[in-house]
């Protein structure tokens, strides 16, 4: 297979490979699905929430016909190499708040990342998890509900673990980092989403007892975008400025010239200048 290094062939994402690191935590290993092949996992993951799947399953695929980025976006998926996944969350919270999940996602990942021995790794507001000036992972984070209640919300993460660029297209080459590239070694997937599944538990079962503001702390101080100049792409606007604080809601703030209010900024594309 195209780019694939040798030693990920003994490096399978089935159940029984992940259900010895999981010790009793919010993804029990009876939650767990994994497919050699999906369109998306984050459509096969929103299927089954829509027929009632608990909180806390995960579907894995070991590649991806059809990923999906943010914005109607493509997410290339090598099989093989790296990792496709989304999570099944029913947080009792208002719509608006299911951006949190991004969040909380994008945090425990980047401590799962940096528990592999990767310095510089920067979580870049909402969805992005940065290495070495490119992309290393991306959050897509969909949701059901209804006005005042969340039915469910899927958190579908891709992280670029060993793909070789090669496995990519030549658009997405010049900006897609992986590990093994940094690492210069092959990293294994199975201990890597674990860790990162529990990382996660810790800190979504910390949510939904104390709130988002210590998930604010956390990400204020593990993120490299407050301070740094950002062009902001909303539907309906464009400007730069300095993002400069996440509020208490999650959402980012961002100081434009000439102007004295912050701006809010709920959703958006961000570029870092
Ligand atoms: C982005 O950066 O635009 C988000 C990318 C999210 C990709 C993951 S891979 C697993 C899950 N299934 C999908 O179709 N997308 C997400």
């Amino acid at each position: 297979m195209d780019g694939m290094p040798d030693e990920n062939m003994s490096d399978p994402l089935t159940r029984e490979a992940i259900a010895e690191y999981l010790g009793g935590c919010l993804f029990l290993p009876e939650r767990y699905s994994f497919f050699p092949s999906l369109d998306s996992t984050n459509t096969w993951a929103a299927r089954m929430a829509a027929e009632g799947a608990p909180e806390g399953s995960v579907v894995v695929a070991d590649g991806q016909t059809l990923g999906r980025g943010r914005l109607g976006r493509v997410w290339e998926s090598p099989p093989g190499v790296n990792l496709y996944f989304s999570m099944i969350l029913r947080p009792r919270v208002l719509p608006q708040y299911s951006a949190q999940m991004t969040l909380i996602t994008g945090l425990a990942l980047a401590e799962a990342v940096r528990g592999l021995g990767v310095q510089g790794v920067e979580i870049k507001w909402p969805n992005d998890l940065l290495l070495d000036g490119g992309k290393l992972a991306g959050i897509l984070t969909e949701m059901a509900g209804e006005v005042g209640k969340v039915h469910y919300v899927v958190v579908g993460v891709g992280v670029n673990v060993n793909g070789e660029p090669e496995s990519y297209s030549m658009e997405i080459q010049p900006l897609a980092r992986s590990l093994r590239g940094h690492l210069q070694k092959t990293v294994k997937r199975a201990p890597l989403l674990a860790d990162f599944l529990l990382r996660f538990a810790g800190w979504y079962d910390r949510y939904l007892r104390e709130g988002f503001a210590p998930i604010r702390e956390a990400w204020v101080r593990d993120s490299g975008i407050c301070g740094k100049q950002v062009r902001v792409n909303l539907m309906e606007d464009t400007f730069s400025g300095e993002a400069v604080d996440m509020d208490r809601e999650g959402f980012l703030l961002v100081r434009c010239p000439g102007e004295h209010q912050l701006r809010r900024v709920i959703a958006g594309d961000i570029r870092l200048l």
